[in-house]
């Protein structure tokens, strides 16, 4: 398995490309088993659950093509072989889950593997299943799969438990097909959210509400090809402003904008960040020692629960202490255990950690978790003092673009250990 070794501390100079977003790019690829016709997409981040997805619709008989250099893909889902998704796909990557309400809208049928426990929380698809079932889909659990078939999806008024982002993705392209008139109350206001709705429009699609706790989507006949540029990921734009809050330095995010990153940038402010917005990007400047700031993590327009490890690492070297509260996922504070080896103060209770920052962190081996707990330990890593070794770099590479070439590219040093 790779590791990194990062010397530290390091100050961040320089300008950073930010890439397409992951948790955008997903759901729009499964859009296009909505319609027979060729979607482009641009803007395509070149990261592991990319080609996951690829791979997933491929084996369903997809033709995906692949321009990486130019950041393109044109998926053309025609002639299916299969509506299945085996678990040895969807056991390494959660959003495979998303094939689900396209399959049963365009073809009626689909048998997806239940995406089975994972290491931040249970993440059960209950209400993806409780949604498709209101639109008319006959759904059955069997053998670890989820079973499901329909004559045809009708449109129905859902009212989401909780506010799930691919539950809610989920259901809205499922009912761009549906009979009739759709409502999902309750739904999820990410800014993915809204990306996947543009490309949908753009396919022919009815929608209003995105952004909002109320969708109303109503039901087309088919769907046509389309072309669509990926919206940035404010989630990286999020931990590259971490690590300049973290180490110090004047580093302009490329491609970024201030939107969708509203309370992330809020709390950067709060905790001694000189944020500037220009044309093309927003530049985070932090000179000093930043100031603890405490958050609670919920649904969009709320703090991003994927922000939480890396603003932990922040308040990790910060002036005071901070109270965190997780209130998305029951276990989504595995990177505490490592961030005390590197000598952060750090106490949790529940879903709560309070962080006492100190003024330094000393390099030490760690591990990566999970995505963003391995984003976090990057930051703690090149904040502290001497070296430091993260193994299990593949959680990051699920999520982040070539983070060492774009971190060395700011003046860290970071070395990609291949084993
Ligand atoms: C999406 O996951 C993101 N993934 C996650 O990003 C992100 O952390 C999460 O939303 C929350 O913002 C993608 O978009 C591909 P949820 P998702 O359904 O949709 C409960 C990353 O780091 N729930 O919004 O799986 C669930 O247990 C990843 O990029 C149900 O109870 O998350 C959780 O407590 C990690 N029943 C809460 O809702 C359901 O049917 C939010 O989960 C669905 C969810």
């Amino acid at each position: 398995m790779e590791k990194f070794k990062v010397w530290g501390p390091s100050r961040l100079i320089g300008e950073v490309p930010i890439s397409g977003a992951k948790n955008a790019a997903l759901p729009i690829f499964c859009a296009s088993l909505l319609t027979s016709e060729p979607v482009k997409i641009f803007n395509v981040p070149d990261l592991k659950d990319v080609s996951t997805m690829f791979a997933l619709l491929r084996k369903l008989g997809v033709e995906i093509e692949v321009d990486k250099r130019n950041k393109f893909c044109e998926i053309e889902a025609k002639a299916l072989s299969s509506t299945e998704a085996s678990y040895d796909l969807v056991k390494t990557m959660r959003a495979s889950i998303l094939v689900l309400g396209p399959l049963l809208a365009k073809h009626r049928e689909a048998k997806v593997s239940l995406p089975g426990g994972c290491a931040i929380g249970q993440r059960p698809v209950d209400q993806h299943i409780k949604g498709l079932r209101l639109m008319g889909a006959e759904i059955i659990i069997e053998n670890g799969y989820i079973k499901a078939k329909t004559k045809k999806l009708v449109g129905a008024k859902i009212t989401s438990d909780v506010v799930t982002v691919t539950g809610t993705e989920n259901l809205m392209m499922a009912a761009c097909l549906a009979e009739g008139k759709t409502v999902i109350e309750n739904a999820a206001q990410e800014p993915e959210i809204v990306d996947l709705a543009n490309l949908l429009r753009s396919m022919g699609a009815n929608i209003s509400g995105d952004g909002t706790k109320k969708i109303e989507i109503i039901g087309q006949q088919t769907l046509k090809g389309a072309s669509h540029k990926i919206i940035f990921d404010r989630i990286e734009a999020g931990t590259f402003s971490c690590a300049v809050a973290a180490c110090g330095g004047d580093v302009f995010l490329n491609g970024a904008s201030r939107e969708p990153m509203k309370i992330i940038l809020e709390k950067l402010r709060e905790c001694g960040g000189e944020i500037s917005e220009e044309k093309s990007g927003i530049r985070i400047k932090f000179f000093g020692r930043p100031s603890s700031v405490s958050f609670q993590t919920s649904p969009f327009p709320g703090f991003a629960t994927d922000m939480q490890a890396q603003f932990m690492a922040v308040n990790s070297v910060a002036q005071g202490t901070a109270i965190i509260k997780e209130s998305i996922f029951e276990n989504r504070f595995m990177h505490v255990q490592e961030m005390l080896r590197l000598g952060a103060k750090i106490s949790v209770k529940g879903n709560t950690s309070m962080v006492t920052g100190v003024d330094s962190l000393r390099g030490a081996k760690v591990m990566a978790t999970d995505l963003r707990a391995s984003a976090g330990l990057v930051i703690s890593a090149m904040a502290a003092q001497g070296d430091s070794v993260i193994d299990r770099i593949y959680h990051l590479d699920r999520g982040y673009e070539k983070m060492d070439v774009k971190l060395n590219a700011l003046g860290a040093s970071v070395e990609r250990i291949k084993n």
